[in-house]
């Protein structure tokens, strides 16, 4: 092709390109149904916005939209067909419990991995379904009975590690110790073989290193899904010969998917009833029962369980630790409920315990749960917050991590105040509960809220009954949230939370 031509073909493809671009700019700035609602322009044109926000500024993005509510107010346009909200009786309203007409946001349910589990499933109608299967797993009354064993085996080891480290007065960083745990817990619950980290004399470290490394990509798989589609295609010998750390994991996930293939095949080669089981002999269809789908229903609660819930202990196990009057109030409670530390109650007299909860609820909220935003689309009608109308399809979304500081509704949000949950207005302290939005909200709210539970009120009994904790070079910075990684990470760098041991007092 002469190179007139070439200059003039290209000539012809760039003005398309710049007319087309100016077209849908024009029409996302000015004709879109979004176009009245407040909010930077940059965002109405572009999901580069949020792009960059993830990506190039690192995980800053819930920082600037709680700068964008302080400018714009209540309700801000976030991206061309996304509006965040930040107005908690809205908020409630639209995500309540009751309004189980809405659906997941399509375009991030590859980002954990897991797209056929119930987490990331999009539909409502499907949601409802995996959801009614798989909650009996989980319920509360199993923490209660077949549950409370396996749970308190691995606190107890956790208990005679910590003992071990008060002897030889060293430090350990709470952070890796109980992640392990919680770890091990999930995994022994759920799945045919747990993960048993515990168990080792000495705790390897790579798995956890892995899974941190894991966690760092959570924002690019968000918006880059093929980077899991590569990963999956990967022969798991050559993950482990590129990241010897993936060894532990993968040749985990290797033998309980043969057993998981086998028990869905009818064979029960397996003597535990996991989740497997439970999904297999549930009333779900046959197309949910296969083995890929079933799969990743229980390897979301791996995911689900391990670090939300290490962060939970972990941020309250800080702030109590910070605080002597909180720290010695808790223990003389624990010390009349445990007379003999050695004698766990059960859990419903734990859960009785009015500071105890109140630690632990304060904890919830300022652990905030999951740092990215939820986003709900209602499919088929339109939403209307006054004097706008978002029509159907329209992204609705909320943060945790505005909505459990909101300072109206917990005054000095940053401050650790287990008083905040004791006051006698019960009407105020409803509300407080249901605007903790640590384990969301709605007919999506966690299903694994009594597990997480039943492993805090146990852990921070346990150990707070048995040991006096000081904290040893660890500030605010190695806890308070830093970084949007799906979870709230602290800075980089961090060493994590740790501490010294001794007899408690
Ligand atoms: C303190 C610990 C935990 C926190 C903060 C937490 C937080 C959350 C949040 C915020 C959601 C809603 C996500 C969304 O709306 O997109 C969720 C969903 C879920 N969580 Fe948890 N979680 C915790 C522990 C667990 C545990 C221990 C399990 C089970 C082993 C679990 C299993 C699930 C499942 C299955 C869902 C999906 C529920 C649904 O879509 O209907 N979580 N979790």
């Amino acid at each position: 092709m002469p190179m007139t031509m070439l200059a003039t073909v290209l000539a012809a493809v760039l003005s398309s390109i710049v007319v087309v671009g100016l077209g849908v700019a024009s029409y996302r700035l000015l004709f879109h149904p979004l176009a009245r609602v407040p909010g930077p322009k940059l965002a109405a044109l572009s999901t580069l916005y949020e792009i960059y926000y993830d990506l190039v500024q690192k995980g800053q993005l819930p920082w600037q939209l709680k700068r964008l509510h302080e400018r714009y107010g209540p309700l801000v346009r976030i991206g061309p067909n996304e509006v965040h909200i930040n107005d908690t009786s809205f908020i409630l309203d639209l995500f309540s419990s009751t309004n189980n007409k809405l659906d997941k946001y399509a375009p991030h349910q590859q980002q954990l991995g897991v797209p056929n589990a119930l987490v990331s499933t999009i539909p409502h109608q499907l949601h409802q379904l995996r959801r009614s299967a798989l909650a009996p797993f989980l319920s509360g009354s199993r923490m209660t009975t077949a549950y409370r064993p396996v749970i308190l085996d691995k606190v107890e080891n956790v208990s005679a590690r910590l003992e071990a480290i008060r002897q030889t007065e060293s430090v350990v960083d709470l952070r890796q110790l109980l992640w392990y745990m919680a770890n091990d817990i999930v995994t022994d619950i759920a799945f045919p073989q747990g993960t048993h980290l515990l168990d080792s004399p000495v705790l390897q470290s790579g798995y956890y290193n892995f899974q941190k490394g894991g966690q760092a990509m959570l924002l690019w798989f968000k918006h880059f899904p093929f980077l899991w589609t590569i990963f999956k295609a990967m022969p798991p010998a050559w993950i482990i010969k590129m990241e010897p750390q993936a060894a532990v994991p993968m040749n985990w996930e290797i033998a309980n998917k043969k057993i998981a293939k086998e028990v869905l095949a009818g064979n029960n080669i397996c003597e535990k009833s996991t989740v497997i089981h439970h999904l297999w002999s549930s009333g779900l269809p046959e197309k949910e029962k296969e083995l890929n789908r079933v799969w990743e229903e229980s390897a979301s609660l791996l995911g689900a369980g391990g670090e939300t819930v290490t962060n939970a202990i972990c941020t309250t196990m800080f702030y109590v630790l910070r605080d002597r009057a909180v720290q010695s109030r808790l223990v003389n409670e624990l010390k009349s409920a445990m007379p003999d530390d050695t004698v766990v109650p059960p859990l419903p007299v734990l859960l009785a315990l009015p500071y105890l909860s109140a630690v632990i609820q304060e904890g919830l909220r300022k652990a905030i749960g999951i740092m990215s935003r939820f986003i709900r689309v209602n499919p088929s009608e339109a939403v209307v917050f006054h004097p706008y109308r978002l029509p159907p399809g329209t992204a609705l979304s909320c943060s945790a991590f505005l909505v459990n500081n909101c300072d109206s509704i917990f005054p000095e949000p940053e401050k650790f105040m287990p008083e905040r949950w004791m006051t006698s207005e019960d009407k105020l302290i409803n509300r407080r509960k249901k605007l903790v939005l640590t384990f969301g909200t709605g007919p999506r709210r966690c299903l694994g809220e009594h597990l997480a539970n039943a492993e805090m009120y146990y852990v921070i009994a346990i150990l707070f009954r048995r040991f006096g904790f000081t904290l040893y070079e660890t500030s605010e910075r190695d806890v308070e949230p830093a970084r949007d990684s799906f979870m709230p990470l602290p800075v980089e760098g961090t060493k994590g939370i740790r501490v010294r041991v001794a007899n408690v007092t």
